[in-house]
């Protein structure tokens, strides 16, 4: 329920038209401050009064307004208390209905979102979670709003390091062993070649000519390319698949290698092209940038230049009304040289693609780089979290059947949601004893509460579809109040953070929810009062229940039915 705009629309101010008024009314940052205030310093032109005497005036237009308690001047505010209990009723009987949340205000438009995008026979370590976490709940949230959604893996299966991997394999590969191994084995032999190659340069060559067969379609370089490919894609889809996280595409870098020849002709014929050294590039000075490298002296593309032409095929191919790019902010400059290039080129549609950046992600044991070897694996922090939310089980609720499938989803939740619950754009100090911490602002807590909820939803058996008239006087008091404005908050809390490509948002206020929930639930009696007045309470938790839950989805976060 648009509470705001029954707000507004009691308001009426000489030429200020509803709609200004309903933009400029805000939700109040603290509650003594009501629930929703109003500025009145742009009227004071207008009305050639101090917007505090404007304020006092519009006390009066709430008089007889059943959902307002009261209305308040204070310092040029008009300050509105809501009674939410008196539309309990309609807004709980939405929030309880299934779509609640759903919206189609995106049909008929493509959103293409570029997340996870993986490098081949690397390790998919930690730094890859905020990438795959934030692009995975954006999906899930634009899908909700109803946008043609397409999930891009932009794979990083193309550069010389497969030249690298192939002279590595060839001098102490074992076929074997890698295919039991996999991409770790693989690491094994790629972190060796670069400690061998400081003192044998002849290795570095040679990978060079190999990378050089991979790109002249070289069979045998081709099958090794392929089987390093396969080996990878096998290993991080079982990981895909704890994270519920699904992709519509999986063109990576190498898709590209016969789609930058026509793109690099056009930037030519438009003249954007530069000679440097030998190289091509698109010199970005005047623009407070160094130069965009496309093609290096020797002929080799890179990053850039395929992502260019990515950027081209996505257009075609999809049409898109925004294209998403979830990387880390590391790469800014790579993404502002890459947009002005195509804005440059004449494309209107440079506009629509952003650059969704997100900070980056240390252990709070210590920090990780992939070349020494030494990387943190998602896999093993997915795994270590499941251990450790196991062994919390046992302790906490032993008798609870199938532990091991409550374990994993508290466990992997928990490691999602430390990815999702910051601004994406903070760096984050990642430790498993806070993210699974039942208590803290964390994924079990929200968990908890789910299991809460539904537990007192099935000791209330069929009491809930009691068809007699519910007390909603049972809602009158704080607790109470306070919920029902966050449960009919939701659906702007999706839409925020889907527009504002910032999962946080929904984070942040399913614990706001969970928290109000409890304090409800400790405040009041639910289950063993009257009926009438047990059924607005019921009815309140499981509005909640279905919130959280759905939450929690669009997060990419299962929750166990009991904890
Ligand atoms: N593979 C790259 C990396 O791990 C990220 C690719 C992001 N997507 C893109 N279109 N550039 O750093």
């Amino acid at each position: 329920m648009d509470i705001k705009r029954i707000l507004s629309e009691k308001i009426a101010i000489e030429g200020i038209s509803p709609d200004e008024i309903y933009a400029l009314m805000t939700t109040s940052a603290s509650s003594d401050l009501g629930d929703y205030s109003l500025p009145c310093f742009r009227f004071a032109k207008v009305l050639k009064t101090a917007p505090n005497k404007i304020a006092e005036n519009l006390v009066a237009s709430f008089d007889g307004c059943e959902i307002v308690k009261k209305a308040e001047a204070v310092n040029g505010y008009l300050n509105i208390f809501v009674d939410t209990s008196k539309i309990a009723g309609e807004i709980l009987a939405d929030a309880r209905r299934a779509d609640y949340g759903k919206s189609d205000e995106g049909n008929g438009k493509t959103i293409c979102i570029d997340y996870s995008s993986i490098n081949i026979a690397k390790p998919f370590h930690i730094g890859h979670l905020g990438t795959t976490a934030i692009g995975s709940s954006l999906y899930k949230l634009f899908k909700n709003l109803g946008y043609e959604v397409v999930g891009i893996n932009h794979l990083g299966d193309w550069g010389t390091q497969f030249g690298k991997l192939i002279v590595a394999y060839d001098l102490w590969g074992d076929k074997e062993k890698i295919e039991k191994g996999g991409v770790e084995a693989l690491q094994e032999i790629y972190v060796r070649f670069h400690r061998e190659e400081e003192n044998n340069p002849a290795l570095t060559e040679d990978a060079r000519k190999w990378f050089a067969k991979i790109e002249q379609g070289d069979k045998r370089a081709l099958e090794l390319f392929h089987w390093f490919k396969d080996i990878t894609l096998a290993e991080v889809q079982k990981i895909y698949d704890r994270l519920n996280v699904k992709f519509d595409s999986y063109n990576g870098e190498s898709f590209y290698n016969d789609k930058m020849a026509p793109m690099l002709e056009e930037l030519d014929r438009k003249g954007l092209i530069k000679e440097s050294d030998g190289a091509k590039i698109v010199d970005l000075q005047e623009y407070g940038m160094p130069p965009c490298l496309l093609v290096k002296a020797d002929g080799a593309t890179l990053y850039a230049t395929r992502d260019l032409a990515a950027a081209f095929y996505r257009k075609k191919t999809y049409d898109f009304y925004k294209s998403l790019y979830v990387v880390a902010y590391q790469q800014n400059l790579h993404f502002k040289q890459l947009f002005k290039v195509l804005e440059l080129m004449g494309c209107d549609w440079a506009k629509d693609c952003v650059h969704v950046a997100y900070g980056m992600v240390s252990l709070a044991e210590g920090s990780m780089s992939t070349r020494k070897g030494n990387v943190v694996w998602l896999k093993s922090v997915l795994d270590k979290a499941v251990e450790k939310a196991y062994g919390i089980i046992e302790e906490k609720s032993p008798d609870i059947e199938d532990k091991q499938a409550v374990a994993e989803k508290i466990g992997v939740g928990a490691v999602i949601f430390s990815a999702l619950q910051n601004a994406r754009i903070k760096d984050i100090t990642f430790s498993l004893d806070k993210v699974l911490n039942f208590d803290g602002e964390t994924c079990p807590y929200l968990q908890y509460t789910v299991a809460r909820t539904n537990s007192v939803i099935s000791k209330a058996g069929n009491s809930i579809n009691a068809r007699i008239m519910p007390d909603y006087s049972a809602l009158d008091n704080d607790e109470s109040r306070e919920l029902i404005k966050l449960i009919n908050g939701y659906p702007d809390i999706i839409r925020d953070a889907a527009e504002k490509y910032e999962p946080s948002l929904l984070s942040k206020y399913l614990i706001d929810l969970a928290q109000a929930y409890n304090k409800f639930y400790f405040e009041n009696r639910i289950l063993d009062e009257d009926l009438t007045k047990m059924l607005p309470r019921l009815y309140v938790t499981d509005a909640t229940n279905k919130i959280l839950k759905n939450g929690l989805s669009l997060l990419g976060i299962d929750a166990p039915e009991k904890m």
